[in-house]
Formats: C-alpha cells, structure tokens, sequence
C-alpha cells in the first residue's frame, strides 16, 4: 500500500472518542500483598529500604541545620536474637506528629516524588512485613513532645488478605492491620525514626538475623563511607563531593565490630594464595545526554589476578544511587563482552542526574534513553578493563614460561658442571642450555611485557649466557663428535640427544652414545 492509500485509510477511519470515567475505581486489599511480599527476591533488601529512609532523613535534617546542636547524623541496629528482633533508629529530622499517622499509613504518593531524595514510591517502609509478625514506627519532630507509633499486624495483615469474606478496600484493610499509639516513656531524641521488626521470620539460615550477613549486605549496599585503610578513598570522595554526592553516614549495629564501612582497601586477598594491592584509581565523569554529567564512575587498578573473590565485596563495578547501591555486582556484566572479566574489577558508577531512575525494585534502572546514554558511554571503558584483564593474564602466561626456560638452562648448566659427567653428556647439556636461552630470548620479547620485565629477562639471558661460557672454557673437550661423516652427523646429534633425554641414568647413556658414535666413525 502506497503511503498515499494508508493516509487515506486513516482518514476513513472515525477517531475514537475517549471520555473520563466517573465510576468509583476500586483498589482491593491485594494491593498491600504485592507491597509486602512479592517486591525484593532478597530478604535482605528490608535493610536497604530502611537504610534508604533513614538517609533521606538524614539529608532533610541536614538541610535544616538540626545537626548544630549536638546530635550527630547516625543509624543505629540492633539486633536481638533471642526477641527475634531488629531495631533501626536514626537520628533523621523524625516524622512530625501532627503528619505521623497520614504519612505512615499512606500507601503510595510519597511526598518525595520530585525531589532530590532516594525514595520516592511511598512504599519501601512495609517491606518489612512479609518477613516479620509486626513491624513498629515510632518518631517524632523538633518540636513534638510525643512520641507517636504505629503498629503494623503482619499477622492480621495475612488474616485479612485470606478472608474472602472481607469486603472493604485498601483503606479498610490498613485500617484492620495498622493502629497506632503513644509510646509509654521516652529517653529519645528530640528527632528520630525508628523501625522495629518484632518475631523476624526465620528465612534462608536466618539471615535477616545474622549480623555477619547484614554487616556485609550493608558494608556493599548501605551509604556507609570508606575504611581508613582505603587510601584512594580521599580521592574518590572529594571528585564525588565535587557533584554533591557520595556523602556517607555512620552505621552502627551491635556485633561489636564498629562502624561499618564499604570494603575497598589498599591491600586486599585474592584468593587462600595470593594478595593483591591497588596500585591506582581512574576516576572520569560520564557526560549526560542533555549536558552536564550524568553520572561519576571510578575504578582501581591492581594486578588482575582473576575474579576478585565474591565474599570479599568489592568485586564488579557496581551502581549507586544518593551512595545506595542499586542492583549487585551483576549489574554491568553484560556491558563487558566477556562479562566474567566484570569480577576482574572493581569500581562503582555513582549516578549524578535524576533523569537516571531506580526501578522499583532498586535491582535496575527504569530503561530509558538516559540509561541507554550512561551504557554507551561506560561500555568503551569496561572495554578497556577488559584490555588489561586479558593483557594480565597474558603476561603472567609468558612470565611462567619465561622462568620455565630460566629453570631448563640452570638444570642443563648443573648437568654440564657436574664431576662424573663425560665430554657427550657436556656437549648435550651445552646444546640444552644454549636452546632453553634461545627460547628465553623469544619470551623476552613480546607486546605485553613492560620495559622492566624485558630488562629483567634480559639481565637473566646475560647470566646465564655468562655462565655457560665459563663452563664450556673449563674443559678443553674436544668436539665428540668430529670423526662423524658430515653427511650424517646432524642425524647421530639427534639420536644422542634422544639418548641422553631417555635415559635417565647419565653414565649408561654416554656409555651407549660413545658406542653409536664408534660405529658411525
Ligand atoms: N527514617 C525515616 N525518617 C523520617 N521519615 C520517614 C522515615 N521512614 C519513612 N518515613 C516517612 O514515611 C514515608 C514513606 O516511606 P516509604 O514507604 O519508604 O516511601 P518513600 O521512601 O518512597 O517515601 C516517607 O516518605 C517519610 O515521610
Ligand atoms: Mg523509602
């Protein structure tokens, strides 16, 4: 059909009229299911949510200068293993009372949405209560005398989801499942928000519960700082700070440990046999698509052993958002050509534009043409990661071959030097270590090696060239094999040389080689 026809077709066709709706629209209890349970595939991610709150408190705080007068930014964990339960409180500007119970049973239509803070979907909070039997908000604002709570019945909220009897709405449901309270006595803090999960389930070997699991969740998704023994982390944070981002806040949890910080350091293990350091950090902004950056990447450098071990946590180059992570260490992989060199690496993107947005679940970002722009601009340089992984592995190979023809020279100068060894086992030997250093020499040359390590190998060839000569002058053999036809001399060299690589025992095999060489004379 030519496009003359189509328009003309279109034009046959009456426009459909849409008109609003004004019937009632319903939004049933099942709502509050698909928010509970079936959001994050890891349980862990209720920490996340948490830590993504208290943050954003922490920011507004800041903002309004409630930090002069000796309360410090902080969050603190506790969790209690025989209640079963955890508690998260921060130091954040707090929910007034006034607003508390709107906002906290609110589903939905956060007053975030537009603003520069990390959530915005009005949800996150009940993460918690497909994984415990009552979830407890508690808060209050400058200003508030009361302390003010809402309890949240996991239990009743299962109730209510199972009762097919039950005919209200969302709002009927919530008010069945959430009631709230005056806190009795108080030693709080002027402002604060905190979380409490009471008779925390007991899932996957009970991690939620496990401060070695959370402490380790937190230390690589959390907006915790740098470790004092991460030297470029000074670096990294003040390129970052320079676009407003990458502030981090101190996150305490009761195992003892100490603040939790991301787990770069200078020196880091590689495996049970190797360590490894970093040597470097490349740090570069990615520009956005519509000016200005979108987004400021760093990587370290170290020796590229290999994968960079999973429990280790610093592994792959991994995306924040407001210093959250967003997604795990996966999330570029598929960006490298070969995507197991991502565990090669490691790094972080921290996302600077707005237009670059989470997706619900915080395990991607919306698909957009800004994430498509941030991807095209990283690619090239997960390509040059990729570069040097390979060129590593490349080079250590013809290091270890390189001393595999060091070590082949040194035996064959023994076996030249050695007391008992007659004039053919000395020719041979000499053939054997004048190849291993032709071979030497060939390693040493090469794209990948650097002038160092050609000069080292070359200082070695040197030696052991040295060497062999001095060996050779201490004897004054004569050439065994000079009454040899030259016509067949290559041919009985070959065999000797075969002779005295069989054979094992040195004395037979020169006994046997003087017996070939007189019947070839
Ligand atoms: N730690 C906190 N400090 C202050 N207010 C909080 C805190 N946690 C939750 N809130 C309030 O509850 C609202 C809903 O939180 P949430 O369900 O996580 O959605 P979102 O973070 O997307 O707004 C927040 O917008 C905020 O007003
Ligand atoms: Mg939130």
């Amino acid at each position: 059909m030519s496009a003359n026809a189509l328009a003309q077709v279109a034009f046959l066709t009456p426009a459909t009229e849409l008109e609003s709706i004004a019937d009632d629209i319903t939004i049933g209890k099942d709502v509050l299911e698909l928010i509970t349970g079936a959001m994050y595939a890891d349980p862990l991610s209720i920490y996340r949510e948490y830590l993504q709150n208290a943050a954003d408190a922490i920011d507004e705080a800041r903002a309004a200068g409630l930090y002069k007068a000796g309360i410090n930014p902080k969050v603190s964990i506790r969790i209690d293993r025989e209640q079963r339960s955890v508690t998260i409180t921060d130091t954040g500007i707090g929910v007034p009372n006034a607003e508390f119970v709107h906002r906290l049973t609110a589903i939905g239509g956060s007053r975030k949405r537009g603003a520069a803070y990390r959530g915005f979907r009005g949800v996150g909070r009940l993460s918690g209560l497909g994984y415990c039997q009552e979830v407890i908000f508690r808060s209050r604002s400058v200003g508030d005398k009361k302390v003010l709570e809402i309890h949240w019945d996991g239990r009743r909220l299962k109730e209510v989801l199972r009762d097919n009897a039950f005919r209200g709405g969302l709002p009927e449901a919530i008010r069945n499942v959430a009631k709230k309270a005056t806190a009795p006595r108080s030693s709080h803090p002027p402002h604060f928000f905190e979380v409490e999960l009471r008779k925390v389930a007991r899932v996957k070997n009970d991690l939620l519960l496990n401060e070695e699991t959370v402490r380790d969740y937190i230390a690589q998704v959390g907006p915790v700082g740098f470790h004092p023994e991460f030297s470029f982390g000074r670096e990294i944070e003040a390129s970052l700070s320079k676009h407003g981002i990458g502030a981090s806040i101190s996150i305490e949890l009761n195992d003892g440990q100490g603040e939790i910080y991301r787990q770069h350091r200078d020196e880091f293990r590689v495996n049970d046999k190797q360590e490894d350091r970093v040597n470097g950090v490349e740090i570069f902004e990615i520009p956005g698509s519509d000016g200005g950056a979108a987004a400021v990447g760093w990587f370290v450098h170290h020796s590229y052993f290999g994968a960079l071990p999973r429990r280790a946590g610093i592994g792959g180059i991994r995306a924040r958002v407001g210093n959250l992570q967003i997604g795990g260490s996966d999330l570029f992989a598929p960006c490298f050509i070969e995507p197991r060199f991502n565990q090669w690496c490691s790094g972080e993107i921290h996302i600077i534009s707005n237009r670059l947005i989470p997706n619900g679940r915080r395990d991607d970002f919306e698909y957009s043409t800004h994430y498509e722009n941030l991807l095209a601009h990283l690619s090239p340089r997960l390509g040059g990661l990729m570069k040097i992984c390979r060129e590593r592995s490349e080079l250590r190979q013809k290091l270890k071959t390189a001393n595999l023809h060091v070590q082949k020279a040194r035996h064959s100068l023994l076996a030249l030097r050695a007391r008992d060894a007659g004039p053919i086992a000395r020719k041979v030997a000499q053939w054997q270590c004048e190849d291993a250093l032709k071979d030497l020499e060939r390693a040493g040359l090469g794209r990948v090696l650097s002038d160092a390590e050609r000069e080292l190998i070359g200082h070695e060839h040197a030696r052991l060239a040295h060497d062999l000569r001095k060996a050779i002058s201490r004897h004054s053999d004569r050439d065994p094999f000079r009454l040899i036809s030259p016509r067949k001399r290559e041919d009985v060299q070959e065999v000797v040389r075969l002779i005295f690589d069989r054979i094992g025992n040195r004395k037979k095999a020169e006994d046997l080689a003087k017996r070939i060489l007189a019947a070839f004379r």
